[in-house]
């Protein structure tokens, strides 16, 4: 069983999408439970609303539902304080920190790196403009100079996510144009299996 939790200091910033979007990855590999840590219940609602292909739990019933899993993705809510992060990280395989590519979200991510230490993690660019900004390679460049793992890939701004929300589906359900920021979420799966050495 492995265990990727996903969290970052601030609201807004794609940590339910990525959950979301990290558990479709690897249902495709396996039994994959969602456990819904945040109390706005994004994750549970997106799920009540269409079909997500794997399952997705309150945290107060988590614990039943998790045995035998191949794969838990816990979503959280944001945590201002990052000074519990080290314990989140403690607790699973992976931390995954979605952070957008502006430049009032790096200061905290450094400070952030800084708490988590040695911790298992890695920053993650989401919500990221298309060309010709290059808003997403500069804060990845820069936070790699000072040393913060991130994955190579980001994930770009797109319709798509909105439009799967409120169907209830991943993006990788949906068709033409709309998916193309599932090519991202599969992207980074492979980078993901490759830090939990799967
Ligand atoms: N890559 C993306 N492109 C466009 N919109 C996105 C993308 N990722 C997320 N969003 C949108 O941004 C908003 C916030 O996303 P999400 O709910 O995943 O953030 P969050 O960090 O979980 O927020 P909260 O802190 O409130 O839990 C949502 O409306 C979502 O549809
Ligand atoms: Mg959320």
């Amino acid at each position: 069983m492995k265990i990727l939790t996903i969290t970052g200091y601030k609201g807004g910033c794609g940590k339910s999408v990525t959950a979301i979007h990290v558990a479709t990855y690897l249902s495709a590999l396996g039994d994959v439970v969602l456990v819904d840590s945040d109390p706005n219940r994004t994750s549970l609602s997106w799920a009540n609303r269409g079909q997500l292909p794997f399952t997705v739990v309150d945290e107060r019933k988590a614990m039943k539902v998790v045995q035998g899993r191949d794969f838990i993705v816990i979503d959280t809510p944001a945590r201002p304080d990052s000074s519990d992060l080290k314990e989140l990280a403690e607790g699973c395989d992976l931390l995954i920190l979605p952070t957008l590519p502006d430049i009032v979200s790096l200061e905290p991510m450094l400070q952030t790196a800084h708490d988590l230490g040695e911790a298992n993690y890695r920053a993650l660019l989401t919500i990221v403009p298309p060309k010709p900004s290059r808003e997403g390679e500069a804060m990845r460049e820069e936070l790699r100079s000072n040393g913060v793992p991130v994955f190579s890939t980001m994930i770009r701004r797109t319709a798509g996510f909105q439009k799967a929300a409120l169907a209830g589906f991943p993006i990788r359900d949906l068709t033409g144009r709309d998916r193309m920021g599932w090519l991202d979420y599969d992207s980074l799966g492979s980078e993901i299996l490759e830090a939990i050495g799967r």
